[in-house]
């Protein structure tokens, strides 16, 4: 060993273990102990990429000139598939030179961006709960967290009334991200004026995370804050190929809106980072245009999951009604019990994985999130584990039913 008396710098000492690295070691524990674990837990979709997605890659490799490094800003003919894809899908004009930039993942931008932007101290409002790199990367920026804690009697949405004035005034960012990862609620266009309205009267920079831009159901279609006229004075916003396209491994997002919040986090990037590899773009621009019946198909596979998940935990006493985006469920853990006591007893006596809400903030106790990551065989698998476990829900007393506690 040795160098054990040489500290990790603060800034890391501030940070919450991250709790999907603590799953991943009590996850291989049960599969040491023989467990077969119906993992759905992290929001890593399951298969691959698209065919034609595959193809470009492959094709690009042969091309010597994407074997060096990428253009800091990203290659134009990628950023230009980003400004169509808005044009096309929201009806939203960018200019592909300076009001978009490709990432490594929008987790890379997300935190990246703080750290361009937040300095030690500074007031940054972050809903509870909420993706996890929408605190982390503040807490590594060293910002003063001022949590939005969210309330599922309001929907989840974020309640500005409830932000004190003064904390206004001080706030410099606002995060937050609707379809919303981990409660998989979706907000009116309404609230996304509100938001703007706000961010303009207080002077606070817009961060919105479209994650899961096109991952909706029944006819819903999410909104991108960039439609709200003025939001790009204020804001900026991110979207991922991770989800949609199946391209979780191949680390590529990007982040569109305001001209100068965006140079600002490149002008970091280029100390950091020399942007996502030139063959995974000319892949990643093949991805974005794929036509809508691609995405149709994917949203029916997660509304089938949703569909049969929802209808076998309410038989089981849940009294879950559909979410209408994302890939996740948000289910309430039986009264006396945390979220991680109800996902270490799921785990340990079912071999499910799930996420404890409060991974997610303080505002995510009380719950679990499940990914809808596996197919409905196996999902029907995990319902009769939960069954012959005994794991049930008793919606009037908001407890586990007493059978269960044998
Ligand atoms: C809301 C949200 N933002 C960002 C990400 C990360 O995406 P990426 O793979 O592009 O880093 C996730 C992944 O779960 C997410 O749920």
């Amino acid at each position: 060993m040795g160098l054990e008396w040489i500290q990790p710098a603060d800034r890391l000492g501030a940070l919450p273990p991250y709790v999907f690295a603590r799953l991943d070691e009590l996850k291989l524990k049960a599969r040491q102990q023989g467990l077969d674990l119906i993992d759905l837990g992290m929001g890593n979709p399951d298969g691959s990429a698209p065919r034609p997605v595959i193809e470009a890659a492959i094709a690009a490799f042969e091309e010597p000139s994407y074997h060096g490094y990428p253009p800091f800003e990203g290659t134009a003919v990628f950023r230009q598939a980003i400004t169509r894809w808005y044009q096309r899908r929201y009806n939203v004009s960018l200019d592909p030179e300076g009001e978009a930039l490709p990432l490594l993942g929008s987790k890379e931008g997300l935190t990246h961006l703080a750290l361009a932007y937040v300095n030690p101290g500074d007031v940054v409002l972050v809903p509870s709960p909420a993706y996890p790199a929408h605190f982390r990367g503040p807490a590594i920026a060293g910002a003063n967290i001022y949590p939005l804690i969210l309330k599922r009697e309001k929907g989840w949405l974020i309640d500005l009334s409830e932000i004190p004035s003064d904390i206004a005034r001080q706030a410099k960012v606002l995060y937050f991200n609707y379809p919303s990862n981990p409660t998989a609620a979706i907000a009116p266009r309404s609230f996304f004026e509100e938001v703007v309205a706000f961010a303009r009267e207080y002077q606070i920079l817009l961060v919105h995370d479209l994650c899961y831009a096109e991952l909706a159901f029944d006819g819903y279609q999410p909104t991108s804050l960039l439609e709200i006229p003025g939001a790009k004075e204020i804001g900026v916003e991110f979207h991922t190929l991770s989800k949609t396209y199946n391209m979780a491994g191949w680390r590529v997002g990007f982040v569109v809106g305001n001209r100068h919040i965006i140079q600002g986090l490149r002008t970091l990037k280029t100390n950091l980072d020399y942007g996502v590899f030139s063959v995974l773009q000319k892949a990643a621009e093949v991805a974005l245009s794929l036509p809508d019946s691609y995405i149709a198909s994917v949203c029916d596979r997660y509304r089938q999951r949703r569909d049969f998940l929802i209808q076998g935990l309410n038989e089981l006493g849940w009294q879950l009604t559909p979410t209408q985006a994302t890939m996740y469920l948000w289910v309430p853990v039986p009264l006396g019990m945390s979220s991680t006591d109800f996902a270490l007893k799921l785990l340990q006596e079912t071999g499910i994985v799930v996420t404890p809400g409060n991974a997610f903030g303080e505002g995510g106790e009380g719950y679990v999130r499940i990914s809808l990551i596996a197919d409905c065989d196996r999902l029907g698998e995990a319902l009769k584990r939960m069954a012959q476990a005994n794991i049930r829900f008793d919606s009037l007393s908001h407890s586990l039913t007493p059978s269960s506690h044998d």
